[in-house]
């Protein structure tokens, strides 16, 4: 490996994973190729009837929902969801004005993450429910958040971003936003990419201040401990060749020419796609089959191509940095040095209440790995009084957020948490 075919696959091969991993519950990749295509020829079109988020997944549950749009200081043009009470049927139905949330989803996902299942098992309605203002947001590059005040979304300069950028424009703009339509400081729930770029921000002190906490559900900061088939092809190819051969791109994980790679892929000898599902994502425990085939509707979404590289560099270099562009002058230009900085989660600062949710069966936010995230925060200071660890041996990456029985895992305690630091 190597060679720009290998890396090619390589780059493919994470995002296969990662696409897998919303499929897990199902016997073959073939069979989620096929059903891709059938659902997504619209993957990222503009909704019809010029509804959004809203119109399609929360208002057909009867719950209140607002569009919004958040400019970001690229110049990104991000939308975001408000459900700002409960059900009216239901407890928080009459409340309103409640403490706000802000829900942040993971890589190759998008808000719909949080609103397509059930109101008694998905989380945004669940806060609702309980009383809180729920905001969602939505990655630059998604279904909803395609415009810029500048670029346009097939140029190659509106994909020149890793996911160092939404720590340092992004989700600052969009805590930003929240806090001043609210007048509070809101809460953070963050899935996977989502617990890395809050985990990152406030390592760099960028968000503590605006934020009263942050729940961090399959957390991400270190990769190291993928040891599967794929990690090793991963380990063995370099990622600093991978921009140069790929070039800054969209990275569209529903294009024809994806999916039939990955069902390409999953022929190759050594690469059984049942056992890449169980051996990477993990085992999810409460999955349910026919709610995974309406995420399936929606999901996956684009990212950037820097993006995975960025995530494959960290995989790779077994501690957390910015994009490191390889070339030592190009990492002068950027960041004043040769090497890229490192990103140290001791640096949290102590006293910010932080809620940590890990899965024994998460291959991608492994418990090792959350384990050396942990030792960092522990070694900086974090203790049992702002804190919370809640490890559940038999979940895996999807279950925070697809399990059915997540909400008697997890969301009952990220409630009391929310309250306890409200
Ligand atoms: C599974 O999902 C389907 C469709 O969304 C739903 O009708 C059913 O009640 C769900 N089952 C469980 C156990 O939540
Ligand atoms: C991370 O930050 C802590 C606390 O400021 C410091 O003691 C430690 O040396 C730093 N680690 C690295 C690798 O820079």
């Amino acid at each position: 490996m190597g060679s720009a075919a290998g890396i090619v696959v390589v780059i493919l091969a994470m995002m296969t994973t990662m696409m897998m991993s919303l499929c897990s519950s199902l016997a073959a990749a073939r069979v989620v190729t096929t059903r891709w295509r059938r659902h997504r020829r619209d993957v990222v079109a503009p909704p019809a009837g010029g509804g959004g988020a809203c119109a399609l997944a929360v208002a057909p549950s009867g719950y209140p929902c607002e569009e919004h749009e958040v400019t970001t200081g690229g110049g990104y043009i991000l939308s975001l969801q408000r459900i700002p009470r409960g059900h009216p049927g239901r407890a928080g139905g009459s409340s309103g004005a409640g403490q706000p949330v802000l829900l942040q989803h993971g890589v190759l996902a998008d808000g719909m993450t949080w609103l397509l299942g059930s109101p008694e098992e998905s989380l945004a309605y669940v806060l609702a429910d309980r009383g809180f203002d729920v905001w969602v947001a939505n990655n630059r590059g998604t279904r909803w958040s395609r415009r810029h005040t500048s670029l346009d979304a097939t140029s190659w300069r509106y994909w020149d971003w890793s996911w160092d950028d939404l720590v340092v424009n992004d989700m600052p703009d969009v805590v930003d936003y929240v806090r001043t339509r609210t007048a509070h400081k809101p809460h953070y729930v963050g899935h996977s990419m989502g617990t890395l770029v809050a985990l990152a921000a406030l390592s760099e002190g960028k968000v503590s201040e605006k934020l009263k906490s942050a729940t961090l559900l399959s957390p991400v900061a270190y990769l190291s401990h993928m040891t599967t088939p794929l990690g090793i092809l991963l380990a063995n190819t370099f990622a600093g060749e991978l921009i140069s051969d790929l070039g800054v791109a969209e990275f569209n994980p529903t294009s024809p020419e994806v999916t039939n790679i990955v069902s390409g892929l999953c022929h190759n000898p050594g690469i059984n796609c049942y056992d890449f599902i169980r051996d990477f994502t993990g085992e999810n425990y409460c999955l349910n089959s026919s709610a995974i085939d309406v995420v399936l509707q929606y999901e996956p979404q684009p990212t950037s191509t820097k993006t995975l590289v960025h995530f494959a560099q960290t995989f790779r270099a077994g501690v957390l940095t910015k994009y490191d562009y390889v070339s030592p002058e190009v990492n002068v230009e950027n960041y004043g040095q040769e090497e890229p900085p490192a990103y140290n989660m001791s640096r949290i600062p102590v006293g910010f209440p932080l809620f940590l949710s890990y899965g024994g069966q998460d291959d991608l936010a492994d418990p090792a790995d959350v384990d050396l995230l942990l030792a960092d925060l522990r070694r900086g200071g974090h203790s049992d009084a702002t804190m919370t660890v809640q490890y559940l041996d038999k979940f895996a990456h999807l279950d925070f957020i697809f399990g059915v029985c997540a909400k008697d895992y997890v969301y009952k305690d990220v409630v009391s948490f929310l309250n306890r630091f409200n």
